[in-house]
């Protein structure tokens, strides 16, 4: 039995308030999760309430509906509680915060009751043995730091990396080698919210230095490491253009400029590189580049199986970016992987900009053999993930 459901809020890394929830049983288990948040956020995402509210939600109306209840670990009908105690689409009552700290700290309670590692407990008897290949930011702008590249994200893939702890470290290789270039052309540079560098300069400076900094790690650890990208095009869309920069681009533009790049720079992943209503566009993209390159959604499919059945009706994008708060439930989180996989997508679980030490998306990934995870390459609360799953290879 689930003996008692509580929450707190706690600070995630951008020094905001977030929410925790912890889960104890009868039986002594124990689980404890906290909820990330987006900056770049889809506007199909479930709803992120404001953490006070959120907790006195919950706890209003998650709590009542937990405690007592019959545990044996069956995530499922803890998580349709959750939907029930919430009672909206989009988790707009209790917080889609408030619900998936609860979903995640419920699966820890349970890996705890039966003794097992909380990869073992969600994926079981039956899971694969792969191991997710890490992209890891090395400089970003966007929405995640003033001032410096207009594409959100340029990530490290180390998809030549024959485990993942060499792929962990040849990410962190990527970002201080990237580190040593903008020093040597004298851009001064913080980091941003994902920890990748946040230098005050163009994009096309970017590819410069993230590809020389990937080819010199790549020679160094005897691997093929390629870039990815999140472009997070939906928040440089203005209903008529593109604009990143000073570049103005229309749809059609857009896609060229993006096939190009992953021609020029063999890009190994492009994560929304168009607006997350733009299905059509997508879908143009992905039947140019997705032979080679993951076509990714993140703000297009929001880790939603309705939104993913409409890409895969449509032929738009070969891969879906996979966060749990924006749905709400792990379950859920789940059937979209499930969805995926047996449609050909690359799932990539994902971390938020805002995040904690909090590790579940490590375990969620080994779990269900998605075949990549994003998750930063540097900073505390992305190698809380990085470093959990290093542990998981050693003991898997
Ligand atoms: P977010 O950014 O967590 O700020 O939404 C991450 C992403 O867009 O992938
Ligand atoms: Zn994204």
């Amino acid at each position: 039995r689930i003996e008692a459901v509580r929450f707190r809020p706690i600070l995630d890394s951008r020094g905001n308030k977030t929410v925790e929830a912890e889960v104890s049983t009868e039986s002594g288990g124990f689980g404890r999760a906290a909820a990330p948040s987006g900056a770049s956020t889809g506007e199909y995402e479930a709803i992120e309430l404001p953490v006070d509210e959120a907790i006195a939600a919950a706890r209003e109306r998650i709590a009542p509906r937990l405690e007592g209840r019959e545990f044996a670990g069956d995530q499922r009908s803890v998580d349709s509680a959750l939907r029930a105690a919430d009672g909206t689409e989009d988790f707009s009552e209790v917080g889609a915060n408030s619900a998936v700290a609860v979903s995640m700290a419920v699966a820890k309670a349970a890996a705890d009751v039966l003794g097992a590692p909380l990869y073992q407990h969600l994926g079981g008897a039956f899971r694969g043995r792969n191991f997710p290949v890490p992209l890891g930011n090395v400089v970003g702008g966007g929405e995640h730091a003033a001032d410096a590249t207009a594409i959100q994200e340029f990530l490290a893939a180390p998809v030549g990396a024959p485990s993942v702890r060499q792929a962990v470290f040849a990410n962190a290789a990527v970002h201080e080698r990237v580190g040593d270039l903008l020093e040597e052309r004298g851009e001064a540079a913080a980091k941003g919210d994902e920890g990748a560098w946040a230098p005050s300069i163009d994009d096309a400076t970017a590819f410069e230095i993230v590809d020389e900094a990937t080819s010199d790690v790549a020679e160094e650890f005897g691997f093929e490491i390629r870039i990815g990208l999140d472009l997070a095009a939906a928040e440089r869309y203005d209903g008529d253009e593109y604009v990143f920069g000073d570049e103005h681009r229309s749809t059609a533009e857009q896609v060229d400029y993006v096939a190009d790049l992953v021609d020029e720079y063999d890009l190994a992943y492009v994560e929304d590189p168009l607006d997350e209503d733009d299905f059509e566009a997508f879908a143009e993209l992905t039947e140019r580049v997705g032979d080679r390159t993951l076509v990714c959604g993140d703000d297009l499919f929001v880790t939603n199986t309705e939104r993913l059945q409409r890409g895969i009706d449509e032929g738009a994008a070969n891969s879906i970016l996979v966060k749990p708060n924006q749905i709400g439930t792990l379950s859920e989180a789940f059937d979209a992987i499930e969805l995926a996989s047996r449609n050909g997508y690359d799932a990539v679980v994902s971390h938020r900009s805002g995040e904690t030490e909090d590790a579940t998306i490590a375990h969620l990934a080994v779990a269900t053999d998605a075949p990549f995870i994003k998750t930063g390459a540097v900073g505390g609360e992305r190698t809380a993930k990085l470093n959990e799953l290093i542990r998981i290879a050693d003991e898997a």
